[in-house]
């Protein structure tokens, strides 16, 4: 949607006050745009509903901040913001949770449950699976310290999960190289300064050694470890995940504060002390490097944009009006 830009100083203010109110009319006709009160009416106590869950979650496990943020941008990359990642495979279903970017890695769909249950409470069939994972990572964030943004809404909820297939072409690998990265954040009409700034979400949360451990004694074929990374770093991500060892064992993305949502992510970059390559990379790839340096010495800035590159996330391609359903159980479709 967009209006005229004003031509002239001499607009009255009634012409603009009238053109505000054709504006709500056209927000509330035009079933594309979500909007911060959507729920103003219908249920004006979600935000404060899933916050509360959410740091119950919290405060019981500080990893599960992490693990609801990246739900959301799971969710999001793949077909849009529609809670698809929600559904669980069925007889003739695979859904998304056992693609190779989600099996063993992606969790807290408990806690979803338990946030759908609180929110069904107060306001039955309201609200979306897909707005509830959009509210729990503005949630999360802030409860790990990080920044709060406004938080957009009236998503629906797909019928049916995206193929395996979709999601592992979607979803960024941490072997990939940043051109490739930067290439498939453009493909949901994320920006390289985006691609930078969401990449700070791993200064909260773990990785499993299967993620990184193609850095720490073949990288790329060479019979060396990756020389990117810090050797002190190095001896320490090799005795946790030795050759032969247990792929699934875990370790912090951000090694100096591990559950807090700050900038250290990227002060570490600067020391070479990124977990996956997807991480260091954004300080040797000359497009994104600048960025992180920038952050590394500006907290706020980084705060700043990644609300503000979280609102777009929460933009891509969200079912609205009519489309999609509001689902009763987030794992499953409503019965037909
Ligand atoms: C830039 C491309 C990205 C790549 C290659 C990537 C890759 C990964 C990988 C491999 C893991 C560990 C998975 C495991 O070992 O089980 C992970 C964890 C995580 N990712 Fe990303 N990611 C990217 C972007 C993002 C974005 C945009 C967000 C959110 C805005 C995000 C949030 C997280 C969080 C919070 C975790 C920790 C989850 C937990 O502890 O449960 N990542 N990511
Ligand atoms: C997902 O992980 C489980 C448990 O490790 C494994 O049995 C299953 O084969 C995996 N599924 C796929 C599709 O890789
Ligand atoms: C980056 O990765 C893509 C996809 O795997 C590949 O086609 C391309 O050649 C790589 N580019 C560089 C510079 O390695
Ligand atoms: C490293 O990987 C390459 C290519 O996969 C392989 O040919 C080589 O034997 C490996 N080297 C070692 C020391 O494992």
């Amino acid at each position: 949607m967009s209006f005229p830009k004003r031509k002239s100083k001499w607009i009255s203010t009634r012409y603009l006050l009238l053109m505000g109110n054709i504006a709500i009319q056209f927000a509330e006709a035009d079933a594309q745009t979500l909007s911060c009160s959507f729920y103003e009416s219908s249920c004006p106590t979600v935000a404060a509903v899933v916050e509360n869950v959410v740091r119950q979650a919290v405060q019981a496990e500080a990893r599960m901040a992490a693990s609801l943020l990246r739900l959301h941008f799971h969710d999001c990359f793949v077909h849009g913001c529609d809670g698809s990642v929600l559904l669980d495979a069925t007889s003739t279903v695979t859904g998304e949770k056992t693609a190779s970017a989600n099996n063993n890695s992606l969790r807290g769909f408990d806690v979803v449950d338990n946030i759908k249950t609180a929110v069904e409470a107060v306001c039955p069939g309201t609200v979306s699976c897909a707005d509830i994972l959009a509210l729990a990572a503005n949630a999360a964030v802030t409860l790990a310290g990080g920044p709060s943004w406004t938080v957009l809404l009236g998503r629906r909820d797909a019928t049916s999960p995206a193929t395996v297939s979709e999601v592992n072409s979607a979803i960024p690998s941490p072997n990939s190289n940043m051109t490739f990265i930067i290439s498939q954040f453009a493909a949901v009409g994320l920006n390289v300064q985006d691609t930078v700034v969401l990449s700070g979400a791993h200064t909260i949360g773990q990785a499993r050694c299967i993620s990184f451990s193609s850095r720490l004694y073949n990288f790329s074929g060479t019979g060396s470890p990756d020389p990117s990374i810090n050797p002190v770093y190095l001896r320490t991500l090799q005795s946790a995940c030795p050759q032969g060892g247990d792929i699934n064992a875990l370790r912090q993305l951000d090694i100096t504060t591990p559950t807090a949502f700050d900038n250290a992510y990227y002060t570490n970059l600067q020391d070479n002390e990124g977990l996956l390559l997807s991480d260091q990379e954004l300080t040797s790839d000359s497009n994104t490097a600048p960025l992180a340096a920038a952050y590394a010495g500006n907290q706020r800035a980084f705060f700043h944009a990644f609300g503000r590159s979280m609102v777009k996330v929460g933009n891509i391609s969200p079912l609205t009006g009519t489309q999609g359903e509001i689902r009763l159980n987030c794992r499953v479709v409503n019965p037909s």
